[in-house]
């Protein structure tokens, strides 16, 4: 067949340019010749009854309210290459799935609570050729579930996501929308939505994360596990007589976070020497050099998106120097008195007053107040100079988990069996820090353990990294001999 334009359906449809350049005949033959490969004895995913659960939770604090909770689009990096796609975490804790383009929907339902639908991008068609001519079709991207397999693995109706604007434009009754995800869902519902409304949304979605179920506390066990493990691997890549790029420290723990789990958490931080001080140092580009203390904080995020967030600092040669040692135990002591505050029924506050104040102890008997009391320092907030950061946080799916929470159920807030938090005191001497004496510039120590909250107190569940000083000495030298 020559280019020569007729009238046939397949001519016109070349000329509005659907098939770029493609000849009918390879349009044609592409679209056949493909076996049925839906799988029709899926099991629910583990997750189900948990997010089952979970939605009903959300539904029971939004009677008669239409719930729209987006996975979000891919970012592009450039042109068109976009960077790897990380679901929103709301729409994963309410569905278990991690599909891009998805968007979670809860209807409410006339005789009370609501109907989730998960809107999803179906199987690319092989008809209009979107399966092998639209770049992102399954043929380059990899082949996505069906629907009916996602209804069988989500345990949800699901349904065609290029229908949801229609079904948005049309519903009626009061909305909610998780923003920030899906400009699409967004401009649907944008003369119905109420920028408070949806603030008060993300916090009730926030909330709900701050108790764990037992399916999140496995995984986040299960992510402290890959991350110990991470940890070991440096060690074992660390050089005792020649210096360590942090490049390949953090590499080396990257591979440990793909080879586990889905990725690492965050940028990890690889700190060595003086970098240690600075509390988000992730260029990674000096070295750990025999002799400096190495600042690790990475955590590897689950297959299921939980991540650990753990932090030891490490004497790189394997011993620390008496000063290092020093600064070390003021963070170790502050550490220990921090854990010791989690519990239930603590106010959320204990556990970081508890260990800033063992570290103004420690700051004041080393004479950095002047003539000042220690309840005067601590009074003044002085010892912030050198303590920089809080004393930890939530964590879950996000590493700083349930953010959005409302101050009075977070930060001001009580603590309850199933809630995980980090403790992560330090003391961060900054290079150039005339206030302090000398053999203390460029020394950063942290330990952050990820600590779940008991019934009758707590349970460390990072605690397969050893803490103290002597612990970390002689872990080090275990893995190398
Ligand atoms: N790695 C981030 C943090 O410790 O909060
Ligand atoms: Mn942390
Ligand atoms: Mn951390």
């Amino acid at each position: 067949m020559t280019d020569e334009p007729d009238e046939t359906d397949e001519n016109k449809t070349r000329k509005n340019g659907l098939y770029g350049g493609v000849s009918a005949e390879l349009a044609a033959n592409m679209k056949e010749g493909w076996a049925d490969t839906e799988r029709r004895h899926l099991q629910p995913i583990t997750q189900a009854p948990h997010t089952a659960r979970r939605r009903a939770a959300l539904s029971a604090l939004f009677p008669g309210e239409l719930l729209v909770i987006p996975a979000g689009n891919p970012k592009v990096r450039s042109n068109d290459t976009n960077y790897p796609f990380r679901p929103s975490s709301d729409y994963v804790y309410l569905t278990g799935d991690q599909s891009q383009d998805a968007v979670l929907v809860l209807e409410p339902r006339e005789a009370g609570g609501h109907q989730a639908l998960a809107y999803l991008l179906p199987r690319s068609d092989r008809e209009s050729g979107e399966f092998w001519l639209d770049y992102h079709g399954e043929l380059w991207d990899g082949r996505r579930n069906s629907l009916t397999e996602n209804e069988r693995l989500l345990g949800l109706p699901c349904r065609d996501v290029r229908t949801l604007p229609r079904r948005l434009a049309e519903a009626s009754g009061p909305v909610r929308l998780l923003c920030g995800y899906d400009a699409e869902a967004e401009a649907a519902l944008s003369d119905r939505v109420t920028t408070e409304r949806n603030i008060e949304f993300r916090a009730a979605l926030s909330e709900l994360r701050l108790v764990k179920d037992e399916f999140e506390i496995e995984d986040l066990r299960h992510a402290c596990r890959a991350t110990a493990r991470g940890f070991e691997d440096v060690v074992a890549v660390l050089g005792t007589d020649t210096p360590t790029p942090e490049r390949v420290v953090e590499g080396t723990f990257w591979m440990r976070a793909r080879i586990e789990g889905n990725d690492v958490g965050y940028a990890s931080v690889c700190a060595a020497g003086s970098h240690a001080t600075t509390l988000h140092w992730v260029r990674n580009d000096g070295e750990a050099r025999p002799g400096d203390l190495l600042l690790l904080d990475a955590g590897v995020e689950s297959r299921d998106l939980y991540t650990a967030d753990i932090t030891r600092t490490l004497p790189v040669d394997g011993r620390f120097t008496p000063v290092q040692r020093q600064v070390y135990d003021a963070v170790y002591a502050a550490q220990s008195a921090g854990i010791a505050a989690v519990g239930p029924g603590a106010k959320y506050r204990d556990f970081h007053h508890a260990a800033q104040r063992v570290l103004t102890e420690h700051l004041a008997a080393w004479g950095l107040f002047g003539g000042r009391s220690v309840d005067e320092a601590y009074e003044l907030g002085l010892f912030r100079r050198w303590t920089l950061a809080g004393t930890g946080h939530m964590l879950g799916l996000d590493v700083h988990d349930c953010a959005k929470a409302r101050t009075e159920l977070y930060v001001d807030g009580t603590l309850a069996a199933g809630m995980v938090l980090t403790v992560e005191p330090g003391l961060y001497f900054q290079p150039d820090d005339l206030t302090v004496p000398e053999e203390f510039r460029g020394i950063g120590v942290r330990i952050e353990d990820d600590i779940l909250v008991t019934e009758d107190g707590n349970e460390n569940l990072s605690a397969a990294l050893p803490r103290s000083a002597d612990d970390v000495e002689a872990w080090m030298a275990r893995l190398r001999s």
